[in-house]
């Protein structure tokens, strides 16, 4: 048997940070949406463990971490472990989404393996028990299991949909220089602000341009607190921003914390516009994508 299973990267719709917890984690009031750029995670029966890990040509394939050290690793072992069950599949991974991007895309992986692997060991994992392994693999993989557009708390694996009306038309446009980590990216937020509150930034406003349906005025009230800092360590981000602003996009943003970057446009033609004139200025990976998309399901089974 062979079983795939799709799952989206995220934007940051908001993204409100506060003080680090004692735990070492940010109390997060963010709002995720999936977009359609997706991995595709293949399970098969096998009586051992083997992960492959296929990236189209713009993706460094060294920069996705190796077996044995990889999320869906540890999805597996924990979905296993859960059950009683021993460890067994070969899995592939066909990646679509920028890897250390800010996109989550570990976390689509690890979501869709959690899903497919269920499948494949008839375990029936209720939907609650899914949601706390997710938590456990890491603060956006909840999401990556619901999809859609989210409000997310506590460290951002506190996950209830939204009421979203909209079609939203992104271009993304990932890094050709590297990735960025995302601990390193938190870290800078905790020095360039020291006094962060201990409550994050409300979505009220964000909140109520979703439920609008109107693209300019999400693009007044998207809003990333890890800019700043991811800017600090990338300075060439805010002129990708500012470039895509001025080839017609309502707005400009870093993807959590990134270093991809994301622009709204207002349509699917404008979004076609704005990601050609960011071809023209010499960018060699720029995407369209659009959101809501569904979080992680089952695409092929055999
Ligand atoms: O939860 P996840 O494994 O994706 O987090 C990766 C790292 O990002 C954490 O180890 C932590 O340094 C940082 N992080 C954080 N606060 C959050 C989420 C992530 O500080 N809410």
């Amino acid at each position: 048997m062979s079983i795939t299973v799709r799952a989206a990267a995220k934007i940051n719709l908001h993204l409100g940070v506060g003080a680090p917890r004692p735990d070492g984690f940010h109390p997060l009031v963010t709002v995720y949406q999936a977009v359609g750029l997706c991995d595709d995670v293949t399970v098969s029966s096998s009586p051992g463990w083997t992960l492959g890990v296929t990236v189209p040509d713009w993706i460094d394939a060294d920069a996705v971490p190796v077996t044995g050290d990889n999320i869906v690793d540890r999805a597996a072992a924990l979905l296993a472990a859960h059950h009683g069950l021993p460890q067994h599949a070969a899995i592939s991974v066909e990646k679509s989404i920028p890897v250390a991007g800010g996109m989550a895309g570990g976390s689509a992986d690890a979501a869709a393996a959690l899903v497919a692997l269920d499948r494949l060991w008839d375990a029936h994992t209720s939907d609650d028990d899914l949601l706390a392994l997710a938590a456990e693999l890491g603060s956006d993989v909840p999401f990556a299991l619901i999809g859609g557009t989210a409000l997310g708390t506590g460290r951002g694996e506190l996950v209830e949909p939204v009421p979203d009306t909209g079609t939203w038309w992104w271009v993304v446009v990932p890094s050709a220089t590297g990735g960025l980590s995302t601990p390193t990216v938190y870290c800078r937020f905790d020095e360039l602000r020291p006094d962060a509150p201990a409550e994050p930034a409300g979505a009220g406003d964000l909140l109520a341009a979703v439920e609008s349906g109107d693209p300019e005025r999400l693009a007044e009230t998207l809003h990333n607190d890890l800019q700043e800092a991811a800017l600090d360590l990338r300075p060439d981000l805010a002129t990708l921003i500012d470039l895509g602003e001025s080839h017609g996009a309502l707005r400009g943003m870093v993807s959590g914390s990134g270093p991809t970057c994301v622009f709204l446009a207002r349509d699917a033609d404008d979004a076609r516009r704005v990601a050609g004139g960011l071809g023209a200025e010499g960018h060699p990976v720029v995407l369209v994508a659009n959101g809501p998309v569904a979080g992680a399901h089952v695409v092929t089974r055999a």
